[in-house]
């Protein structure tokens, strides 16, 4: 790796340290203020399932945890979702569901389906609280609008090496392909030098292979070049207006 990239590579690692640390402590802030209201207010404040919970399991849960999904237990009911409590507290504080590997901070995605620090509270308050299922009925979305490769056929995909392929075109998505365990920092580099940082992906993890689809698309003028640098086996699927 030539001394540039190792210099930008090291910044990065820097920003990410201090992304993750601002983003922890948001979370903090939101949560007591949330936990101090509900200590409070008990009556005003209370969530519940029917009401306030339901909706976001619907939104960033069930497309995965459905009897048919790609996950070990269904969470479309109010009855399938009470004996995981504490588990999904754990996975939703320390972000490890939904599953997203693109790390915060860097790059824009419109297929994010990472929680709001208001979401995460929200969960967490209403486990906390013992988790009432509240009056009426639960929001049962019905299938789920697919995100992705399907609502754009305008698109062609093509497979590039990870060592600085050149690019060109409308960059609308990416999908790497990496050695498990492993992160790597996604960069573009313009003809006139320019770095336009497209994604950061941590621990990557080859049961979960997601495209990341980019909330702007990018335009990658002729000599352009994906820098990826990631230890090991890599190779990165580019999704390109047609
Ligand atoms: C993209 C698919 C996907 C989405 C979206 C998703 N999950 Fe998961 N979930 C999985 C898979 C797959 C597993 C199995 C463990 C693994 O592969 O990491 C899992 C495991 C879990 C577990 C069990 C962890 C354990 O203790 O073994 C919990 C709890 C959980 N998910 C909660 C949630 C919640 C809550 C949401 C929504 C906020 C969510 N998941 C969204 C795919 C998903």
């Amino acid at each position: 790796m030539d001394p540039h990239g190792t210099r930008i590579a090291r910044l990065e690692g820097a920003r990410l340290t201090r992304t993750i640390t601002a983003g922890a402590i948001t979370a903090v802030l939101v949560l007591g203020g949330l936990a101090s209201l509900a200590a409070h207010d008990p009556i005003g404040t209370k969530l519940t399932w029917t009401r306030d919970i339901s909706r976001v399991f619907q939104a960033r849960c069930v497309e995965c945890h459905t009897p048919a999904g790609r996950s070990p237990m269904p969470l479309t009911t109010y009855e399938e979702v009470v004996p995981w409590t504490s588990a999904i507290r754990l996975q939703v504080l320390t972000r490890k569901m939904p599953i997203w590997h693109a790390a915060r901070g860097y790059g824009a995605f419109a297929n994010d389906p990472s929680l709001s620090p208001f979401d995460i509270a929200a969960i967490t308050t209403w486990i906390d609280a013992g988790a009432p299922r509240g009056e009426g009925p639960e929001v049962r979305a019905g299938k789920e609008a697919s995100r992705g490769a399907d609502r754009t056929p305008a698109a062609r995909l093509t497979t590039v090496p990870c060592a600085e392929p050149s690019v060109a075109g409308r960059l609308l998505a990416i999908r790497p392909q990496l050695q498990d365990g492993a992160s790597a920092g996604i960069t573009a580099v313009l003809p006139d030098g320019r770095r336009e940082i497209v994604a950061w992906i941590r621990d990557y993890d080859a049961r979960h292979d997601i495209t990341y689809w980019l909330r702007a698309p990018l335009t990658l003028p002729r000599g352009s070049r994906l820098k990826v640098e990631a230890p090991g086996v890599c190779s990165l699927t580019v999704t390109l207006a047609r």
